[in-house]
Protein backbone atom coordinates (compact mmCIF):
# COMPACT_ATOMS: atom_id res chain seq x y z
CA UNK A 1 0.00 0.00 0.00
CA UNK A 2 0.97 3.49 -0.54
CA UNK A 3 -0.05 5.60 2.36
CA UNK A 4 -0.73 9.60 2.92
CA UNK A 5 -0.90 11.05 5.84
CA UNK A 6 -2.51 14.56 6.08
CA UNK A 7 -1.02 16.69 9.02
CA UNK A 8 2.35 18.40 10.22
CA UNK A 9 1.89 17.47 13.85
CA UNK A 10 3.48 14.83 16.62
CA UNK A 11 0.29 12.81 16.23
CA UNK A 12 0.59 12.86 12.38
CA UNK A 13 4.47 11.90 13.42
CA UNK A 14 2.77 8.87 15.08
CA UNK A 15 0.81 8.39 12.54
CA UNK A 16 3.02 7.80 9.63
CA UNK A 17 5.93 6.21 12.22
CA UNK A 18 2.89 3.48 13.05
CA UNK A 19 1.90 3.36 9.20
CA UNK A 20 5.66 3.20 7.74
CA UNK A 21 6.10 -0.02 9.88
CA UNK A 22 3.07 -1.73 8.44
CA UNK A 23 3.97 -5.07 6.91
CA UNK A 24 1.55 -3.92 4.22
CA UNK A 25 2.87 -0.43 3.63
CA UNK A 26 5.38 0.36 1.21
CA UNK A 27 5.82 4.14 0.87
CA UNK A 28 3.95 7.00 3.05
CA UNK A 29 3.88 10.20 1.95
CA UNK A 30 2.70 13.41 4.27
CA UNK A 31 1.36 16.57 3.77
CA UNK A 32 2.71 18.89 4.83
CA UNK A 33 5.19 16.99 7.14
CA UNK A 34 7.77 17.95 9.50
CA UNK A 35 11.21 17.16 9.51
CA UNK A 36 10.60 14.37 11.86
CA UNK A 37 8.27 12.86 9.63
CA UNK A 38 10.40 13.64 6.94
CA UNK A 39 13.10 11.03 8.37
CA UNK A 40 10.59 8.42 7.56
CA UNK A 41 7.83 9.70 4.84
CA UNK A 42 8.10 11.84 1.81
CA UNK A 43 7.13 15.52 2.92
CA UNK A 44 5.22 17.63 -0.06
CA UNK A 45 4.01 20.83 0.81
CA UNK A 46 0.94 21.55 -0.02
CA UNK A 47 -2.41 23.65 1.57
CA UNK A 48 -4.39 20.53 3.63
CA UNK A 49 -7.91 23.24 3.26
CA UNK A 50 -7.12 22.15 -0.38
CA UNK A 51 -9.58 19.60 -1.44
CA UNK A 52 -9.27 19.36 -4.76
CA UNK A 53 -5.04 19.77 -4.52
CA UNK A 54 -5.25 16.56 -2.07
CA UNK A 55 -7.26 14.63 -4.46
CA UNK A 56 -5.19 15.10 -7.48
CA UNK A 57 -1.84 14.06 -5.84
CA UNK A 58 -3.69 11.16 -4.27
CA UNK A 59 -4.70 10.18 -8.07
CA UNK A 60 -1.89 10.84 -8.97
CA UNK A 61 0.79 9.26 -6.64
CA UNK A 62 -1.87 5.97 -6.71
CA UNK A 63 -2.56 6.96 -2.79
CA UNK A 64 -4.26 3.09 -1.51
CA UNK A 65 -4.87 4.57 2.23
CA UNK A 66 -4.75 8.21 3.32
CA UNK A 67 -5.21 9.01 7.13
CA UNK A 68 -6.24 12.36 8.42
CA UNK A 69 -5.28 13.95 11.40
CA UNK A 70 -6.45 17.26 12.27
CA UNK A 71 -9.81 18.12 12.60
CA UNK A 72 -10.11 20.87 10.14
CA UNK A 73 -9.78 19.02 6.97
CA UNK A 74 -12.24 17.09 8.54
CA UNK A 75 -14.24 19.42 9.15
CA UNK A 76 -13.78 20.69 5.26
CA UNK A 77 -15.14 17.81 3.81
CA UNK A 78 -11.71 16.25 2.95
CA UNK A 79 -13.21 12.67 3.45
CA UNK A 80 -16.39 13.19 1.32
CA UNK A 81 -14.23 14.91 -1.79
CA UNK A 82 -12.15 11.74 -1.55
CA UNK A 83 -14.84 9.23 -1.56
CA UNK A 84 -16.06 11.15 -4.42
CA UNK A 85 -13.40 10.17 -6.54
CA UNK A 86 -13.53 6.35 -4.91
CA UNK A 87 -10.52 7.24 -2.92
CA UNK A 88 -9.93 5.05 0.50
CA UNK A 89 -9.58 7.44 3.75
CA UNK A 90 -9.97 7.19 7.04
CA UNK A 91 -12.17 9.72 9.17
CA UNK A 92 -15.30 11.16 9.28
CA UNK A 93 -17.53 12.73 6.37
CA UNK A 94 -17.91 16.23 7.09
CA UNK A 95 -21.60 15.82 8.55
CA UNK A 96 -20.44 13.22 10.93
CA UNK A 97 -17.41 15.33 12.18
CA UNK A 98 -19.95 17.68 13.58
CA UNK A 99 -19.46 15.41 16.51
CA UNK A 100 -16.67 17.46 17.16
CA UNK A 101 -17.54 20.62 15.44
CA UNK A 102 -20.70 21.58 17.09
CA UNK A 103 -21.15 20.66 20.40
CA UNK A 104 -24.67 21.58 20.81
CA UNK A 105 -24.85 18.58 17.91
CA UNK A 106 -23.20 16.32 20.36
CA UNK A 107 -25.12 17.18 23.14
CA UNK A 108 -28.61 16.73 21.84
CA UNK A 109 -27.53 13.22 20.17
CA UNK A 110 -26.69 12.03 23.61
CA UNK A 111 -29.80 13.28 24.97
CA UNK A 112 -31.54 11.84 22.19
CA UNK A 113 -30.40 8.51 22.64
CA UNK A 114 -30.15 8.31 26.68
CA UNK A 115 -25.68 8.47 26.07
CA UNK A 116 -24.23 9.69 29.93
CA UNK A 117 -22.77 12.73 30.02
CA UNK A 118 -23.19 16.19 32.31
CA UNK A 119 -26.93 17.45 31.95
CA UNK A 120 -26.82 20.18 29.86
CA UNK A 121 -28.68 23.32 28.35
CA UNK A 122 -28.09 25.16 24.81
CA UNK A 123 -28.00 29.20 24.66
CA UNK A 124 -28.25 31.95 22.11
CA UNK A 125 -29.33 34.26 24.67
CA UNK A 126 -26.74 35.74 26.64
CA UNK A 127 -29.62 37.09 29.56
CA UNK A 128 -30.87 33.39 29.44
CA UNK A 129 -27.69 31.77 29.83
CA UNK A 130 -26.73 34.15 33.10
CA UNK A 131 -30.41 32.92 34.10
CA UNK A 132 -29.91 29.22 34.16
CA UNK A 133 -26.32 29.97 35.40
CA UNK A 134 -27.63 31.76 38.98
CA UNK A 135 -30.29 29.24 38.97
CA UNK A 136 -28.26 26.40 38.74
CA UNK A 137 -25.18 28.14 40.90
CA UNK A 138 -21.44 27.03 40.70
CA UNK A 139 -19.29 25.40 39.90
CA UNK A 140 -20.21 25.41 36.29
CA UNK A 141 -18.95 24.86 32.97
CA UNK A 142 -19.27 27.06 30.11
CA UNK A 143 -18.30 26.05 26.02
CA UNK A 144 -18.73 28.13 23.52
CA UNK A 145 -20.13 25.66 20.49
CA UNK A 146 -18.42 25.81 17.56
CA UNK A 147 -14.34 25.13 17.01
CA UNK A 148 -12.22 27.19 18.87
CA UNK A 149 -8.82 25.29 19.28
CA UNK A 150 -9.68 24.05 22.47
CA UNK A 151 -10.16 27.12 24.01
CA UNK A 152 -13.65 27.46 24.04
CA UNK A 153 -14.40 26.09 27.45
CA UNK A 154 -14.44 27.43 30.89
CA UNK A 155 -14.91 25.48 34.08
CA UNK A 156 -16.14 27.87 36.67
CA UNK A 157 -15.68 27.66 39.61
CA UNK A 158 -17.86 30.93 40.66
CA UNK A 159 -20.58 32.62 40.01
CA UNK A 160 -18.64 35.52 38.70
CA UNK A 161 -16.53 33.35 36.66
CA UNK A 162 -19.36 31.80 34.77
CA UNK A 163 -21.14 35.17 34.22
CA UNK A 164 -17.74 36.36 32.93
CA UNK A 165 -17.67 33.70 30.49
CA UNK A 166 -20.96 34.29 28.74
CA UNK A 167 -19.82 37.98 28.56
CA UNK A 168 -16.64 36.97 27.10
CA UNK A 169 -18.21 34.34 24.32
CA UNK A 170 -21.40 35.44 23.80
CA UNK A 171 -21.31 39.37 24.14
CA UNK A 172 -17.06 40.32 23.08
CA UNK A 173 -17.34 37.46 20.66
CA UNK A 174 -14.32 35.90 22.31
CA UNK A 175 -14.18 32.93 19.28
CA UNK A 176 -15.61 34.67 17.01
CA UNK A 177 -19.04 33.02 15.77
CA UNK A 178 -18.28 29.79 17.59
CA UNK A 179 -19.48 31.70 21.22
CA UNK A 180 -23.10 32.75 19.35
CA UNK A 181 -23.90 29.76 20.91
CA UNK A 182 -22.83 28.45 24.35
CA UNK A 183 -23.29 25.09 26.25
CA UNK A 184 -23.81 25.01 30.03
CA UNK A 185 -23.27 22.28 31.34
CA UNK A 186 -23.24 20.56 34.87
CA UNK A 187 -19.51 20.33 36.11
CA UNK A 188 -18.01 16.33 36.51
CA UNK A 189 -16.13 14.98 39.06
CA UNK A 190 -13.95 11.71 39.03
CA UNK A 191 -10.92 11.22 37.13
CA UNK A 192 -10.38 12.01 33.09
CA UNK A 193 -9.50 9.19 30.32
CA UNK A 194 -9.26 9.14 26.63
CA UNK A 195 -10.49 6.23 24.71
CA UNK A 196 -9.61 6.27 21.17
CA UNK A 197 -11.56 3.78 18.47
CA UNK A 198 -11.58 2.31 15.57
CA UNK A 199 -15.10 2.55 13.78
CA UNK A 200 -16.50 1.53 10.20
CA UNK A 201 -19.97 2.78 10.62
CA UNK A 202 -21.14 0.21 12.71
CA UNK A 203 -18.77 -1.64 14.75
CA UNK A 204 -16.40 0.10 17.09
CA UNK A 205 -13.74 -0.88 18.72
CA UNK A 206 -11.80 0.54 21.85
CA UNK A 207 -8.19 1.06 21.07
CA UNK A 208 -5.95 0.49 24.78
CA UNK A 209 -7.47 3.95 26.75
CA UNK A 210 -4.63 6.77 27.60
CA UNK A 211 -5.21 9.43 29.71
CA UNK A 212 -3.64 12.83 29.24
CA UNK A 213 -2.24 16.10 31.25
CA UNK A 214 -3.53 19.88 29.63
CA UNK A 215 -2.69 21.55 32.41
CA UNK A 216 0.61 23.53 31.65
CA UNK A 217 2.16 22.79 34.95
CA UNK A 218 2.99 19.94 37.88
CA UNK A 219 -0.02 19.10 40.00
CA UNK A 220 -2.12 20.13 36.96
CA UNK A 221 -1.79 23.91 37.73
CA UNK A 222 -1.23 26.49 35.72
CA UNK A 223 -3.64 27.39 31.83
CA UNK A 224 -5.00 24.60 30.04
CA UNK A 225 -2.73 23.39 27.03
CA UNK A 226 -3.40 20.97 23.59
CA UNK A 227 -1.73 17.95 26.29
CA UNK A 228 1.38 18.19 28.01
CA UNK A 229 1.82 14.42 28.14
CA UNK A 230 0.26 11.54 28.48
CA UNK A 231 0.27 7.62 29.60
CA UNK A 232 -0.85 3.94 27.73
CA UNK A 233 -3.16 2.17 29.23
CA UNK A 234 -5.05 4.18 32.20
CA UNK A 235 -4.99 2.08 35.13
CA UNK A 236 -8.69 4.37 35.58
CA UNK A 237 -10.40 2.17 32.49
CA UNK A 238 -10.51 -0.68 34.75
CA UNK A 239 -12.09 -4.02 32.49
CA UNK A 240 -14.94 -3.24 34.05
CA UNK A 241 -15.45 0.70 33.39
CA UNK A 242 -14.15 -0.49 29.62
CA UNK A 243 -16.98 -2.77 29.54
CA UNK A 244 -19.80 0.24 30.72
CA UNK A 245 -17.72 2.40 28.04
CA UNK A 246 -17.99 0.02 25.03
CA UNK A 247 -21.94 -0.71 26.06
CA UNK A 248 -23.43 2.78 27.69
CA UNK A 249 -21.27 4.99 25.33
CA UNK A 250 -19.60 3.79 22.12
CA UNK A 251 -21.88 1.00 20.65
CA UNK A 252 -24.95 3.32 21.21
CA UNK A 253 -22.99 6.59 19.82
CA UNK A 254 -22.88 4.73 16.61
CA UNK A 255 -25.79 3.14 16.46
CA UNK A 256 -27.05 6.36 16.78
CA UNK A 257 -25.48 8.27 14.05
CA UNK A 258 -26.01 5.41 11.84
CA UNK A 259 -30.07 5.90 12.79
CA UNK A 260 -29.40 9.75 12.01
CA UNK A 261 -28.12 9.01 8.79
CA UNK A 262 -24.97 9.58 9.06
CA UNK A 263 -22.50 6.82 10.00
CA UNK A 264 -19.08 7.85 11.97
CA UNK A 265 -15.86 5.62 10.13
CA UNK A 266 -12.46 6.52 11.20
CA UNK A 267 -11.33 7.60 14.69
CA UNK A 268 -14.00 8.57 17.46
CA UNK A 269 -12.19 9.76 20.67
CA UNK A 270 -14.12 10.18 23.54
CA UNK A 271 -13.12 12.18 26.29
CA UNK A 272 -14.72 10.57 29.05
CA UNK A 273 -15.11 11.69 33.28
CA UNK A 274 -14.99 8.26 35.10
CA UNK A 275 -17.60 9.67 38.19
CA UNK A 276 -18.92 7.61 41.05
CA UNK A 277 -21.84 6.96 39.11
CA UNK A 278 -20.09 5.12 35.57
CA UNK A 279 -17.82 6.99 32.80
CA UNK A 280 -19.85 10.08 31.75
CA UNK A 281 -18.83 11.62 27.70
CA UNK A 282 -16.90 15.38 28.47
CA UNK A 283 -16.49 15.47 24.55
CA UNK A 284 -16.43 13.83 21.36
CA UNK A 285 -13.50 14.43 19.23
CA UNK A 286 -13.50 13.48 15.71
CA UNK A 287 -9.88 12.44 15.18
CA UNK A 288 -6.84 11.03 17.25
CA UNK A 289 -6.21 12.89 20.14
CA UNK A 290 -2.37 14.71 20.38
CA UNK A 291 -0.36 13.50 22.12
CA UNK A 292 -2.40 10.28 23.37
CA UNK A 293 -1.76 8.76 19.59
CA UNK A 294 1.59 9.25 20.59
CA UNK A 295 1.17 6.38 23.41
CA UNK A 296 -1.46 4.34 22.35
CA UNK A 297 -0.09 3.37 18.45
CA UNK A 298 3.60 2.44 20.07
CA UNK A 299 1.28 -0.22 21.96
CA UNK A 300 -0.49 -1.12 19.18
CA UNK A 301 0.16 -5.11 17.96
CA UNK A 302 -1.31 -5.21 14.56
CA UNK A 303 -0.99 -3.82 11.37
CA UNK A 304 -2.70 -0.20 11.76
CA UNK A 305 -2.99 0.54 7.89
CA UNK A 306 -4.92 -3.19 7.86
CA UNK A 307 -7.09 -1.86 10.30
CA UNK A 308 -7.87 1.18 8.77
CA UNK A 309 -8.54 -0.45 5.43
CA UNK A 310 -11.54 -2.68 7.53
CA UNK A 311 -12.55 0.77 8.36
CA UNK A 312 -13.28 2.07 5.27
CA UNK A 313 -14.15 -1.13 3.81
CA UNK A 314 -17.07 -2.10 6.10
CA UNK A 315 -15.35 -5.30 7.74
CA UNK A 316 -14.03 -4.06 11.28
CA UNK A 317 -15.84 -6.74 13.01
CA UNK A 318 -13.92 -9.53 11.43
CA UNK A 319 -10.52 -8.50 12.65
CA UNK A 320 -9.15 -9.23 16.18
CA UNK A 321 -7.19 -6.26 17.34
CA UNK A 322 -3.94 -6.99 19.37
CA UNK A 323 -2.12 -4.57 21.75
CA UNK A 324 1.30 -4.88 22.82
CA UNK A 325 1.57 -5.67 27.16
CA UNK A 326 3.67 -2.90 29.16
CA UNK A 327 2.78 0.73 29.19
CA UNK A 328 3.73 3.61 27.27
CA UNK A 329 4.95 7.52 28.11
CA UNK A 330 5.20 10.45 26.30
CA UNK A 331 6.34 14.24 27.36
CA UNK A 332 5.92 16.87 25.75
CA UNK A 333 8.59 19.32 25.66
CA UNK A 334 7.09 22.80 25.16
CA UNK A 335 8.64 26.04 24.33
CA UNK A 336 8.72 28.13 27.50
CA UNK A 337 5.62 30.66 27.87
CA UNK A 338 3.41 28.43 26.13
CA UNK A 339 0.64 28.51 25.75
CA UNK A 340 0.87 31.71 25.77
CA UNK A 341 3.05 33.33 23.52
CA UNK A 342 7.04 32.04 23.10
CA UNK A 343 9.90 31.99 21.08
CA UNK A 344 10.39 29.78 17.91
CA UNK A 345 13.81 29.28 15.64
CA UNK A 346 15.80 28.11 19.25
CA UNK A 347 18.50 25.03 17.82
CA UNK A 348 17.76 21.54 19.53
CA UNK A 349 20.33 19.31 20.43
CA UNK A 350 20.39 15.77 21.64
CA UNK A 351 17.83 14.34 19.38
CA UNK A 352 20.79 11.12 18.60
CA UNK A 353 21.44 10.42 22.25
CA UNK A 354 17.65 9.80 22.62
CA UNK A 355 16.92 7.61 19.92
CA UNK A 356 20.24 6.01 21.25
CA UNK A 357 18.02 5.77 24.92
CA UNK A 358 15.34 3.65 22.77
CA UNK A 359 13.08 6.94 22.77
CA UNK A 360 10.87 7.77 19.98
CA UNK A 361 11.13 11.18 19.58
CA UNK A 362 7.90 12.61 17.83
CA UNK A 363 8.10 16.27 15.84
CA UNK A 364 5.34 18.59 16.97
CA UNK A 365 6.48 22.21 16.57
CA UNK A 366 10.25 21.94 14.43
CA UNK A 367 11.63 23.11 11.55
CA UNK A 368 15.17 22.24 9.12
CA UNK A 369 16.75 25.32 9.16
CA UNK A 370 20.96 25.79 8.61
CA UNK A 371 21.20 21.89 8.99
CA UNK A 372 19.97 22.21 12.70
CA UNK A 373 16.54 21.05 13.20
CA UNK A 374 14.78 24.15 15.34
CA UNK A 375 11.60 24.76 17.74
CA UNK A 376 8.85 26.45 15.69
CA UNK A 377 5.77 25.37 17.65
CA UNK A 378 4.45 25.98 21.41
CA UNK A 379 4.25 22.10 21.84
CA UNK A 380 8.09 21.21 20.20
CA UNK A 381 8.50 17.46 20.71
CA UNK A 382 6.79 14.19 22.21
CA UNK A 383 9.19 12.21 23.86
CA UNK A 384 7.96 8.79 24.05
CA UNK A 385 9.24 5.69 25.44
CA UNK A 386 7.51 2.22 26.42
CA UNK A 387 7.97 -0.03 29.18
CA UNK A 388 7.26 -3.09 30.80
CA UNK A 389 5.10 -1.15 33.62
CA UNK A 390 4.33 2.62 33.79
CA UNK A 391 7.07 3.26 36.45
CA UNK A 392 9.51 2.15 33.95
CA UNK A 393 8.28 3.51 30.87
CA UNK A 394 8.39 7.37 33.16
CA UNK A 395 12.04 6.60 33.72
CA UNK A 396 12.93 5.67 29.96
CA UNK A 397 10.82 8.77 28.64
CA UNK A 398 12.59 11.09 31.42
CA UNK A 399 16.20 9.70 30.48
CA UNK A 400 15.32 10.77 27.07
CA UNK A 401 14.00 14.02 27.81
CA UNK A 402 16.86 14.79 29.98
CA UNK A 403 18.98 14.04 26.92
CA UNK A 404 17.49 16.59 25.00
CA UNK A 405 18.06 20.68 24.97
CA UNK A 406 16.73 23.84 23.51
CA UNK A 407 17.20 27.54 25.01
CA UNK A 408 13.92 27.80 27.36
CA UNK A 409 12.92 24.42 27.43
CA UNK A 410 9.51 23.41 28.92
CA UNK A 411 7.90 20.65 30.31
CA UNK A 412 5.69 18.85 33.12
CA UNK A 413 8.00 16.44 35.56
CA UNK A 414 4.75 14.51 36.51
CA UNK A 415 3.85 13.16 33.58
CA UNK A 416 1.68 9.50 34.54
CA UNK A 417 1.67 10.49 38.50
CA UNK A 418 -1.79 9.28 39.04
CA UNK A 419 -1.02 5.56 37.34
CA UNK A 420 2.31 5.85 39.42
CA UNK A 421 0.43 6.43 41.95
CA UNK A 422 -2.51 3.41 41.84
CA UNK A 423 0.78 1.30 41.19
CA UNK A 424 2.27 2.06 44.51
P1 LIG B 1 -13.01 20.02 26.45
O1 LIG B 1 -12.42 21.07 25.56
O2 LIG B 1 -14.47 19.79 26.27
O3 LIG B 1 -12.16 18.77 26.47
O4 LIG B 1 -12.83 20.58 27.93
C1 LIG B 1 -11.56 20.91 28.42
C2 LIG B 1 -11.43 20.42 29.81
O5 LIG B 1 -12.41 21.04 30.65
C3 LIG B 1 -11.69 18.92 29.98
O6 LIG B 1 -10.58 18.15 29.71
C4 LIG B 1 -12.08 18.86 31.44
O7 LIG B 1 -10.94 18.87 32.26
C5 LIG B 1 -12.83 20.14 31.65
N1 LIG B 1 -14.29 19.92 31.55
C6 LIG B 1 -15.04 20.00 30.43
N2 LIG B 1 -16.34 19.73 30.69
C7 LIG B 1 -16.41 19.47 32.02
C8 LIG B 1 -17.48 19.13 32.92
N3 LIG B 1 -18.74 19.04 32.50
N4 LIG B 1 -17.17 18.95 34.22
C9 LIG B 1 -15.90 19.09 34.66
N5 LIG B 1 -14.85 19.40 33.88
C10 LIG B 1 -15.09 19.60 32.57
N1 LIG C 1 -5.22 15.73 23.80
C1 LIG C 1 -6.49 16.31 23.63
C2 LIG C 1 -6.96 16.36 22.25
O1 LIG C 1 -6.37 15.87 21.32
O2 LIG C 1 -8.03 16.94 22.03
Amino acid sequence: MQVLVIGSGGREHALAWKAAQSASVEKVYCVPGNPGIAQIAECVPMDIADNDALVAFALENKIDLTIVGPEVPLANGVVDAFRAKGLAIFGPTQAAAQIEGSKSFAKDLMKKYGIPTAAFEVFTDAEAAKAYIVEQGAPIVIKADGLAAGKGVVVAMTLDEALEAVDMMMCDQAFGSAGCQVVVEEFLTGEEASILTFCDGTTIVPMISSQDHKRAYDNDEGPNTGGMGTYAPAPVVTADVLARVQKEILEPTVAAMKAEGIPYTGCLYAGLMITENGPKVIEFNARFGDPETQVVLPLLDSDMAEVMMACVNGNLADLDIKWKDGAAVCVVMAAGGYPQSYRKGDVISGLDKAAELGATVFHAGTAAKDGNIVTNGGRVLGVTAIGTDVQKAVDNAYAAVKSIHFDDVHYRSDIAYRAIARLK
